[in-house]
């Protein structure tokens, strides 16, 4: 994959951070999504790839674009997986909330797991400890491990878990031995990615989210040195079957990064909706301009580049098809 394509990729999830941000806190996910949706799906027609959605916003028959399997890309340039989270955090952005971001990722073709849509059990943890623990261990070894691997007492780490009622012993066990607990009402792609940006403070990510997420953070995970393991949780024989038909032999496997991502390159771009951890919001300026910000990083290079761009509102075409702008 050339380099420059990097550049191609953050125009496309600052198109649908753009297209989204009107609706912070106006009560409508759906309206939310549909529009980052809309503008990302247009955005990509201008992209050099011959791209093929792997993760997208559910199967052919359930969504009207960026569907498993369409084709994406302006038909030329090289064969790609493409990954796509338009709006990752529909209720945030709905409510009003941190951390909704637009987010992609892209492999060579074959590289990215085609993730089921179901839960996945996730362990995900910055550069220090790539290695050193194992999603197998209870929570308390898990941690005594890592402070052991920081050289930090168990007090000193925090740990962010989803505020799910499914989490409900895990959190009871972390609370047991003490460690801090930073709880997200949703939006796990930051909360996995953000043990591997030093800044944000945090040392694990545990709990299980989204399967497709899972890849999605992966993929930046990889760029930044950390490592996310994960567990699809099938949770009925349906499920089960489904990850047969995606070609995953053995379901309840521990998936290591080269499962979800491939061994070669991953480029991976996203654009802050609303503030978050380690992305700011969309920022509406004066004279009809507005202010993205954006990482976009690749595997091979582990280059993070954080992009600050401020765009003139009325040269945007792409919002006015998506129904944005009067
Ligand atoms: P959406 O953007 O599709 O609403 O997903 C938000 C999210 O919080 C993901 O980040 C996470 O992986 C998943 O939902 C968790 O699912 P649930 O809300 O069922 O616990």
């Amino acid at each position: 994959m050339e380099r420059e394509l990097s550049l191609e990729i953050v125009r496309v999830t600052e198109a649908a951070a753009l297209a989204s941000a009107p609706w912070m806190g106006r009560g409508d996910k759906n309206e939310a999504d549909g529009a980052a949706t809309t503008a990302m799906r247009l955005m990509f027609d201008t992209v050099s790839i011959q791209g093929t959605v792997v993760i997208g916003e559910g199967e052919m028959d359930e969504a009207p674009m960026l569907y498993i399997g369409e084709k994406v890309g302006g038909g030329d340039g090289p064969e790609v997986d493409v990954a796509v989270d338009p709006l990752e955090g529909t209720e945030i952005v709905a409510k009003g909330l941190n951390n909704a971001l637009s987010v992609i990722a892209i492999a060579p073709k074959g590289q990215l797991l085609h993730a089921p849509d179901m839960y996945m059990e996730k362990l995900a943890v910055g550069p220090q400890l790539r290695g050193k623990l194992s999603i197998t261990d209870s929570p308390e070894n898990t941690i005594a491990k890592a402070a052991e691997a920081l050289g930090k007492s168990v007090s000193d780490l925090t740990v962010v878990v989803l505020d799910r009622e499914r989490h409900q012993q895990l959190i009871q066990s972390l609370r047991s031995i003490g460690v801090r607990i930073k709880f997200l009402s949703d939006g796990d792609v930051v909360g996995a990615i953000a043990p591997s940006f030093p800044e944000t403070g945090i040392d694990l990510y545990m709990g299980s989210g989204g399967a497709p997420e899972g890849v999605l953070a992966a993929a930046a995970i990889k760029c930044l040195g950390g490592e996310l393991q994960g567990r699809l949780m099938p949770a009925n024989d349906e499920e089960y079957k489904r990850c047969i038909e995606m070609g995953i032999a053995d379901p309840r496997k521990v998936l290591d990064m080269d499962d979800m991502i491939g061994s070669g390159d991953v480029i991976f771009a996203a654009t802050g909706v609303t503030p978050g951890e380690f992305l700011s919001g969309v920022r509406y300026l004066p004279d009809q301009r507005a202010e993205t910000h954006s990482i976009v990083m690749r595997a091979k290079t582990q280059t993070i580049r954080h992009i600050r761009a401020t765009h003139y509102m009325p040269n945007k075409s792409y919002l006015f098809r998506a129904g944005n702008m009067d």
